[in-house]
């Protein structure tokens, strides 16, 4: 189950989150980045979090840790703005908490022209999110973070907000589990992400049994009163079936049509040519850093 843990320190708004997310420190000495009840994405937005959250962490992607955050609109009374403060006094009670990862970087479409991704990680990322309907990790709106990206230890992509994702239950039995998906602009699509692979690997995982085990850590409140349904317990049960049946029919929505790495490295290399041939003398002197593998690359220049 998903630890519970009480904030007793405001720390700011993150208002580069749609949702306004607030940063807490809580009662065990951890620092949450706390998505709100009362939030206008409303609580499905948690529900999608911590089912596809949970889900990616089963399949051993990497995922902060999620917590059920106890929280006291009180603790943030010094808040200056009033719509910050709407949000807070809508959402006292239990909200959803993820480990807040310090320095981290959004992976942005500057840091993706020189951070390597392997074919095999891409893969699985975007089998998690054809599998769960995530419309929103975009070039542009990644939801991926680097971290950590100081010290020795070499960056890491990690995977936060699946607030967007199960797109599903806003209209509960008008989606075909079978329905392809639309990974045009994934922001991993540049890296060849082997699907085939990641498919022979995480479909067998995704049991029934563990999309059970799964959807019993969303909390009864936030499946409480949902229109057509009698208990949360029903709900649950609606997640799970749809979630299976789609794992099952995972042929007819696997995107598989993405440029091999071979074809992508070809495509670099033509770019690169024609970009040194048009380049003036003075910038044949700046060093090219595309198509190296981040292994060889000097981060300090892009993340110091
Ligand atoms: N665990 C975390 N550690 C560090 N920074 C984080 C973490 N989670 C989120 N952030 C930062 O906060 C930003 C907003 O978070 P997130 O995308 O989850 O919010 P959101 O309200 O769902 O946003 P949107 O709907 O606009 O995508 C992220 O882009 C990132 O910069
Ligand atoms: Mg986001």
């Amino acid at each position: 189950m998903l630890r519970q843990v009480t904030a007793t320190r405001y720390v700011t708004p993150l208002r580069s989150g749609g949702s306004v997310p607030g940063v807490v420190e809580a009662d065990d000495e951890g620092t949450y980045v706390v998505k709100f009840t009362g939030s206008a994405q409303g609580r499905k937005a948690l529900v999608a979090e911590v089912i596809v959250g949970e889900l990616a962490r089963a399949l051993g992607l990497r995922f902060p840790e999620l917590v059920l955050v106890g929280f006291d609109p009180a603790i943030a009374a010094d808040e200056p703005h009033q719509e910050v403060r709407e949000l807070h006094a809508a959402s006292a009670g239990v909200n959803l908490g993820m480990d807040y990862l310090p320095g981290a970087r959004d992976f942005s479409p500057e840091i993706a022209e020189v951070f390597d991704v392997h074919p095999v990680e891409a893969g699985r990322v975007v089998w998690l999110d054809a599998l769960t309907v995530n419309v929103d990790r975009t070039v542009h709106s990644s939801n991926l973070m680097l971290w950590p990206t100081l010290g020795v230890a070499p960056p890491r992509l990690w995977l936060i907000d699946h607030g967007a994702a199960l797109v599903f239950h806003h209209r509960w039995g008008t989606t075909d589990p079978a329905k392809a998906y639309d990974f045009r602009h994934h922001a991993l699509g540049h890296y060849g992400p082997d699907v085939r692979a990641a498919d022979a690997e995480l479909r067998p995982k995704v049991t029934e049994e563990l999309l059970r085990a799964i959807t019993d850590e969303v909390p009864d409140a936030w499946l409480a009163d949902e229109p057509g349904f009698g208990s949360p317990e029903e709900v649950r049960r609606a997640y799970v079936e749809f979630l299976h049946a789609r794992v099952r029919a995972s042929g007819d929505w696997l995107p598989t049509d993405f440029p091999s790495r071979d074809e992508l490295a070809a495509e670099n290399a033509r770019r690169a040519a024609r970009t040194r041939r048009d380049r003036p003398d003075w910038l044949k002197r700046v060093p090219d850093l595309h198509g190296k593998p981040a292994a060889e690359q000097d981060w300090s220049v892009h993340l110091g």
